[in-house]
């Protein structure tokens, strides 16, 4: 089965095709990111997204076709990012994928974003074997999943509050660094000092699996506002909330990998590309015997291959959806 997929539930506009036949699999991917068109505002302006990615998908679609020489007549579905995310951006990718199937007469597919994650490790040559715990941290998500198969996840814990994507980012903007948040912190994290602000580990010393960001973001505001500015001061703050942020992660995994007893650990969603993040994982997974299983660094983040893919497991099981067109900005997994 070949399968067209199509993201666009935030600022990348992603579109790609996968194919479940033996020695196949992604054909051809593109993947048009709208950074800089909202970074003068210092976040996601909605309206925009909807329209750049209505003006970017038929060209991004077509030629990726022609470049891949995959002609229409050869898609057997289109899946589609049905939810979460931001509602008008959903509905340019929904519309496009339901007229092209329309159009073509194939089957078509919403699918939730962060299946589509959950799953992009599934596209490596060496994928996980399930059962495996997921760990899914993007810039609306964290979350503690138990993967038992495709569409048999139990969540095990979640954010309270903010998500660590999200923290990033605000950090970023507290510092007055670039959006998307991640990226720069952790860029500025390289020339700081971990150890110069003690910043807490929130939810570390409850049980249970589900994590809080928003008392380590005040942490950061207050150090921001205190400290006396410095040449270090930014890079300093950038380090110490990039270590608290990232061993309250790992801690968090070695505690759902203890719970479940299992030893494999997926990573998937934005925060997942964080270098430091995989470093001390790799460490702390290796004294436990267990192994961490990322996605490609091009489909950590948004992309078009985790929807064609989570769309062409859901198409071979036999699901598909009625000519209407409807997606939905919030949506529980
Ligand atoms: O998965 P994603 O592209 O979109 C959502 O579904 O949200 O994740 C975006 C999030 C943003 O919050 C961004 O700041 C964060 O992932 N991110 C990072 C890094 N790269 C992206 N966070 C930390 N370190 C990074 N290297
Ligand atoms: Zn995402």
């Amino acid at each position: 089965m070949r399968v067209l997929g199509i993201e666009t539930s935030c600022d990348e506009t992603g579109v790609a095709i996968y194919d479940d036949a033996p020695g196949a699999g992604l054909l051809a991917h593109r993947l048009h990111s709208q950074i800089a068109m909202h970074i003068d505002y210092g976040g996601v302006v909605p309206e925009l997204a909807s329209r750049d990615h209505i003006r970017r998908l038929v060209p991004l679609v077509r030629d990726m076709m022609t470049e891949a020489d995959i002609s229409a007549n050869s898609i057997d579905g289109i899946a589609y990012t049905a939810g979460p995310g931001l509602a008008g951006a959903l509905l340019t990718g929904a519309l496009m994928a339901r007229s092209l199937a329309y159009a073509w007469g194939v089957p078509a597919i919403g699918v939730h974003h962060m299946e589509g994650h959950l799953l992009a490790p599934l596209l490596e040559p060496e994928p996980p074997a399930f059962p495996f715990v997921a760990l899914l941290v993007s810039g609306g998500h964290t979350q503690l999943m138990r993967v038992d198969g495709i569409g048999r996840y139990e969540l095990l814990g979640e954010s309270i509050d903010d998500a660590a994507g999200e923290a990033f980012d605000k950090v970023a903007k507290m510092l007055g660094l670039d959006y998307p948040g991640g990226p720069s912190v952790a860029r500025l994290a390289l020339t700081g000092r971990d150890d110069a602000f003690k910043f807490p580990r929130p939810m570390l010393d409850r049980p249970g699996l589900d994590f809080s960001f928003s008392g380590l973001k005040t942490a950061v505001l207050t150090a921001r506002n205190q400290t006396p500015d410095s040449p270090t001061k930014v890079a300093d703050i950038c380090a110490s909330f990039e270590a608290a942020a990232v061993d309250t992660l790992i801690r968090k995994c070695l505690r759902a990998l203890e719970q479940t007893g299992l030893k494999r650990l997926v990573l998937a969603g934005g925060v997942s590309a964080n270098k430091r993040l995989r470093a001390d994982l790799g460490v702390a997974l290796k004294r436990i015997g267990g192994q961490a299983f990322y996605p490609a660094p091009a489909f950590c983040t948004d992309n078009g291959a985790m929807i064609a893919f989570a769309g062409a497991q859901r198409l071979r099981a036999g699901e598909h959806q009625d000519l209407s067109v409807s997606v939905r900005a919030r949506w529980p997994m």
